[in-house]
């Protein structure tokens, strides 16, 4: 119960009962939250600072449009919105997309041709000029890139989206900001209260203590964490350019800012925001400065604001950590169910490419059965490729169970991906060469990686053939896994590398972006005609992934994909357990055709199947299974 006083003094700050009831309920039940975390981060401070989060909090709840409002109420009665199976997310750049944000509204009807349910479009908000990381260096949280459109395109695009079922996802860079932001700004000028949003060190002495433990994010173009500013007179903290500066968020107005900033953009139709670099938020002494305590509880008040003025919203962790700290992100012990509703699944995707190069999924299993669990009622993002580079996060624990040497079979992918290792079909180019640790992470688009570049120029139709069955199972893998897959643009069609981005000068030192093509437009409508070109092979194959999705409940993400034996390493065997009976996904990882015994299946499945891929009811009345090369299977339980 809320304090009756601080109830009858809220009451005075509405016009209308019943929403004065939603706000007092709410605040009821998520209030609690809210203090606890802060107080865990701010201690005594946290007091001085709820009067003026409530009434951030109160104007913002009163400025919520009613069909906003009217989300709010219908996610309440669906809380799993996130884990439905036809919950399908499509990953673009505004630019290279449709132009604009005008330019998306009229691409749409593409979007519900594949199925999507879910659009993030990448950095969006107003980045500083020129070099920005891909728009991660914003400058004002509450404009839009001038060439993209306005806020209130922004919101028109969100309306059009919610009229069709989808939802807007925006990133939420809440690490850092770009050094032309208005605080960076006033920090430079003098101003002390702007100073103290940033962490400034007078000379060396603190840097080279935290230097000591913290790795480097960019070693070749941005190497170390801390970049002298001269109007600053001070070492500025800054973990991945020397143009984004990291916030102090030991500073509880950084944290009422953010509070401020989600509200207003969720205000302007935002459904999910992708907290960015999160891991990163808490600086610690003689740490990693990565996945501190802190970090969930700073995520935790968060997320309690937001819920108490709008409940629609969800939030996305981008915590690229090792698995087990990964799942404290999605809520571990107290914080379950009260930090993020989603966070990337790095681990499967890293699988995914080490399994295609080797052609084994041993390490893949054992690096599965070592993940803890998530809780039910949060969802993974799935993804064969993102915007960012691959690195081969694979611990030595888990490669050492698959009877393997952890550096050697990082250096391994490595050379495979960059397209040194003899017989490779990979097209891909190293990134962040670290040469203290060696360490080579992999950039290039899923259909270079995946064969398509070579084959096409080398004119191999084979070639092609299995690059395009290669992408494939890795589709019907994270489609199948559960959790909401994140189709990256231009994945669909199999779009190669762009190394056009060698002539961008602030693209050129940053290969990331021969990975984030141009959409081709030609190409798509060719797709869909085409059935046998390469694009439309894969087009055609994504789309019926994703009704086959949408009609087999058993993908619901509050489901758990084990790993589990399979006799045959060539092939990746992942069960789910819903009550309408098993699933198993069966992946064959190989340019083989493999016999794959049906007593296993059997074990899983009973006497029969159907597999919802290919279509047809399997009896394992043979010893074998015939499993072409890169074949994927989904099985469920007849009903
Ligand atoms: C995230 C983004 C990446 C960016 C970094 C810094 O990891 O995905 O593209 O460089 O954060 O904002």
């Amino acid at each position: 119960m809320l304090p009756p006083e601080l109830a009858t003094q809220l009451r005075l700050a509405f016009d209308d009962d019943r929403d004065a009831e939603t706000f007092l309920l709410r605040l009821e039940r998520y209030g609690p939250d809210l203090v606890e975390s802060l107080q865990m981060v701010y201690g005594d401070r946290a007091a001085g600072l709820l009067d003026g989060l409530i009434e951030v909090m109160l104007h913002a709840f009163h400025n919520r449009p009613p069909d906003l409002r009217r989300l709010d109420e219908a996610r309440l009665l669906r809380p799993d919105w996130l884990q439905t199976p036809d919950m399908v997310g499509y990953v673009a750049y505004t630019d290279r997309f449709a132009g604009t944000l005008q330019g998306v509204r009229g691409r749409l009807d593409y979007l519900k041709g594949l199925g999507v349910r879910y659009l993030h479009l990448m950095p969006l908000l107003k980045p500083r000029e020129g070099e920005n990381d891909g728009g991660y260096a914003v400058q004002d949280y509450r404009a839009v890139r001038p060439d993209l459109g306005s806020m209130d395109d922004l919101s028109a695009l969100a309306r059009d989206l919610h009229a069709e079922g989808m939802s807007l996802v925006l990133d939420l860079v809440l690490n850092h900001v770009a050094r032309e932001h208005e605080w960076a700004q006033k920090a430079r000028a003098g101003d002390p209260r702007y100073r103290a949003y940033f962490h400034v060190y007078p000379d060396r002495t603190q840097p080279d203590a935290y230097e000591a433990t913290l790795p480097e994010v960019f070693p070749e173009f941005a190497p170390g964490n801390f970049t002298w500013d001269e109007a600053l007179g001070g070492w500025v903290w800054t973990t991945f350019n020397t143009y984004q500066w990291d916030l102090n968020w030991a500073n509880p107005e950084v944290f009422q800012e953010f509070v401020d900033i989600i509200l207003y953009l969720a205000n302007r139709g935002v459904d999910v925001f992708r907290l960015d670099a999160i891991a990163f938020l808490w600086k610690r002494l003689g740490t990693d400065c990565q996945n501190q305590p802190e970090v969930h509880w700073l995520t935790r008040a968060l997320r309690a604001a937001t819920r108490i003025v709008a409940p629609a919203v969800a939030f996305k962790a981008e915590a690229i950590v090792a698995p087990a700290q990964l799942i404290h992100y999605l809520g571990t012990r107290a914080h379950h169910g009260k930090v993020s509703d989603m966070a990337y699944h790095n681990s499967l995707m890293v699988q995914l490419w080490s399994s295609l190069a080797s052609r084994d999924t041993t390490l893949f299993r054992e690096a599965l059965q070592a993940f803890s669990p998530k809780p039910t009622n949060t969802t993974w993002g799935m993804y064969v490729r993102c915007h960012d580079d691959i690195g081969w996060a694979i611990s030595d624990e888990d490669a050492a169970r698959a009877g393997l040497n952890g550096e050697a079979h990082r250096r391994f992918l490595s050379d495979f991906y960059s397209g040194v290792f003899p017989g490779t079909f990979a097209r891909g180019l190293v990134f962040g060469f670290n040469a203290q640790t060696g360490d080579r992470r992999i950039s290039g688009t899923a259909a270079s990686l995946a064969g398509l570049e070579m084959a096409l120029e080398t004119g191999d139709e084979v070639g092609v053939s299995t690059a395009i069955a290669r992408l494939r199972l890795l589709h019907a893998v994270i489609l199948g896994f559960g959790g909401v897959p994140l189709l990256y643009m231009g994945d669909e069609l199999a779009l190669l590398n762009d190394y056009g981005f060698q002539n961008v000068p602030e693209h050129a030192a940053d290969n990331r972006w021969v990975h984030r093509p141009q959409m081709d437009w030609a190409l798509a409508a060719q797709a869909r005609e085409d059935v046998n070109s390469p694009a439309g092979r894969m087009y055609a194959w994504l789309q019926k992934l994703i009704q086959a999705r949408a009609a087999t409940p058993h993908l619901h993400a509050s489901v758990e994909s084990r790993a589990v034996y399979s006799p045959d390493p060539r092939v990746l065997l992942l069960r789910r357990d819903h009550p309408l009976g098993s699933f198993v996904g069966v992946y064959n990882f190989s340019h083989e055709d493999v016999s794959f015994p049906t007593e296993v299946l059997r074990e899983h499945l009973g006497d029969q199947a159907e597999d919802r891929l290919g279509g047809g009811r399997l009896t394992f009345a043979r010893a074998t299974l015939r499993l072409e090369p890169y074949r994927a299977m989904w099985l469920v339980q007849p009903a």
